[in-house]
């Protein structure tokens, strides 16, 4: 049984996004798609799920045309899709969600016990037992979230599995969770479409690896015989050397200093400083608390006790207004919630922090807007009056670091700054934040991805189940002693 992509193309207005997409997929196959931000992946698995119509070309089930009008079609052909950007609703279960459309009834109301216990069957057969069916879905980590994405896309059984970054959001355990299934359902005959940026893991879980480019296919690898540079260099069209900057080791006064800062169940007695120009990372696995800690520092939550002071002086935020009016600027790990609103033009998102109190003038957010596109080279270069929902999802992640840059921050916090952004992205960014510290700014970031944690910082911090284990000098340290504080191998 196969699935076959015949010369699909696809253009937005005079933008061509994909120019001619073949494709041949086994079932019983993890085929991968790679490609830089922007590249049409996720515009080419719209098309495949009938999300978007395709301007020509032909998609093959089983050797059988497919005409899809609508997700519907899609769906009752066994095509399942997981998009990159989150679909559930917010203030309904996770019971709800799974089952929306099919909720058990009896006497024509719903049998929410009914719902319940089908909910925990779906997610402990697919080895998310740990999600609790009754929970609403805002109040799950961005993790959790995925997941229980990933499992409403399982409650149909689908032929063919499509999952547009999935991993993005991941870590730990959870990563280890979706790998399983990935690869169970492949033994049980499932095609599964397959896009990421973490190229490792392509290279483990796939059979075939596709490689696209400014909405071609350039190559198919074979994860056996491919490298990680071989798939960075092909999907950036040039080799790629240094990807860290070399950091300088001068720093000014100290700017932030936390002390004894707790809050109960997510973290307890975080002491640490912070110097003008240098970047310190905060890692840890998921639960550790360092989301929590940062949304604190910079007024989202309220702090049990302790206290965070600024340039020597104690302060106390209400709100994450107060935070940037002191010179703090956070970019969240969740863009879609807190980053971008994603019917509001791209222009206008960027200038979104700035206009805290003060209205600037058209002419002043236009060329604000365009300096900073320009500046992170976020693409297509003219998206200033494009919609942020119309930006690829690393180029929306480019667009939230504008917004907070465009503040003039003295303190900036990043939480996760290179989710589900490419590699050549990731050394523009990796560049913007060496500048921005040798530029006197302090710099604290919150990472799950250890090599970034490590190779990006001047020092770092490694949290445990709420507390910081231990303060460690980046140049003096190895991924392996930081993974060994934050798995709890070392004390
Ligand atoms: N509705 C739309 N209108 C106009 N342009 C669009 C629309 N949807 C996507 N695009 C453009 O199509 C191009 C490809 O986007 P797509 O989301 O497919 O990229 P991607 O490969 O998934 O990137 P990423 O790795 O960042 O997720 C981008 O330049 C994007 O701005
Ligand atoms: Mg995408």
């Amino acid at each position: 049984m196969t699935l076959a992509l015949r010369d699909v193309r696809k253009s937005y207005g005079n933008t061509v996004i994909l120019h001619g997409i073949s494709l041949d997929a086994r079932f019983g196959q993890v085929v991968a798609i790679v490609g830089a931000n922007g590249a049409g992946k996720s515009t080419l698995i719209k098309i495949l799920s009938g999300a978007v119509p395709k301007n020509s070309g032909e998609l093959e089930l089983d050797g059988q045309k497919l005409d899809l009008k609508g997700p519907r079609d899609a769906i009752r052909q066994g095509i399942c899709t997981v998009y990159q950007e989150l679909s559930l609703v917010p203030e309904l279960s996770v019971a709800e969600n799974l089952l929306l459309g099919v909720l058990p009834r009896r006497w024509g109301l719903i049998a929410w016990r009914e719902a319940r216990i089908r909910a925990k069957e779906i997610l402990t057969s697919i080895g998310f037992g740990s999600i609790d069916p009754a929970a609403k879905i805002r109040d799950l980590p961005i993790a959790k979230q995925q997941m229980v994405e990933i499992a409403k896309a399982l409650v149909s059984t689908p032929r063919v599995l499509v999952l547009d970054e999935p991993s993005a959001v991941l870590s730990g355990s959870d990563l280890d969770s979706l790998y399983a299934l990935v690869g169970q359902l492949r033994d049980k005959g499932t095609l599964v479409l397959y896009v990421s940026h973490r190229l490792k893991e392509v290279l483990d879980l796939a059979d075939k690896i596709a490689v696209m480019k400014d909405g071609r296919f350039v190559a198919e690898l074979d994860p056996k015989k491919a490298t990680e540079d071989d798939m960075i260099t092909l999907m950036a069209g040039r080799q790629i050397e240094a990807i860290y900057p070399d950091r300088r080791k001068v720093f000014g006064e100290p700017t932030l200093a936390v002390k004894g800062l707790t809050r109960a169940g997510e973290f307890t007695d975080v002491n640490f400083s912070l110097r003008r120009g240098e970047v310190l990372s905060v890692f840890g696995l998921v639960g550790s608390g360092r989301s929590e800690l940062v949304e604190t520092i910079f007024g989202s939550r309220r702090p049990d006790s302790g206290s965070i002071s600024i340039g020597g002086l104690t302060k106390t935020f209400h709100a994450p207004v107060d935070a940037i009016k002191a010179g703090l600027a956070l970019i969240t790990e969740d863009r879609q919630r807190t980053g971008l609103v994603l019917g509001l033009k791209v222009g206008e998102n960027i200038n979104l922090a700035t206009m805290h109190g003060i209205l600037l003038s058209m002419v002043k957010r236009r060329s604000n807007a365009e300096l900073m596109i320009n500046e992170l080279s976020i693409h297509p270069k003219h998206c200033k009056d494009m919609a942020a929902w119309q930006l690829s999802g690393g180029n929306q992640q480019k667009a939230v670091i504008a917004k907070w840059l465009l503040t003039h921050p003295s303190i900036l916090i990043l939480d996760e700054p290179t989710r589900g952004v490419d590699m050549a992205t990731r050394v523009d960014i990796y560049k913007k934040i060496d500048e921005l510290a040798s530029a006197g700014i302090s710099i604290l970031m919150v990472s799950s991805d250890l090599t970034e944690a490590v190779s990006m910082a001047d020092r770092v911090l490694v949290m445990r189940n709420g507390r910081v284990l231990k303060e460690l000098d980046a140049a003096g340290t190895s991924e392996d002693e930081v993974l060994a504080y934050a798995i709890g191998g070392k004390e």
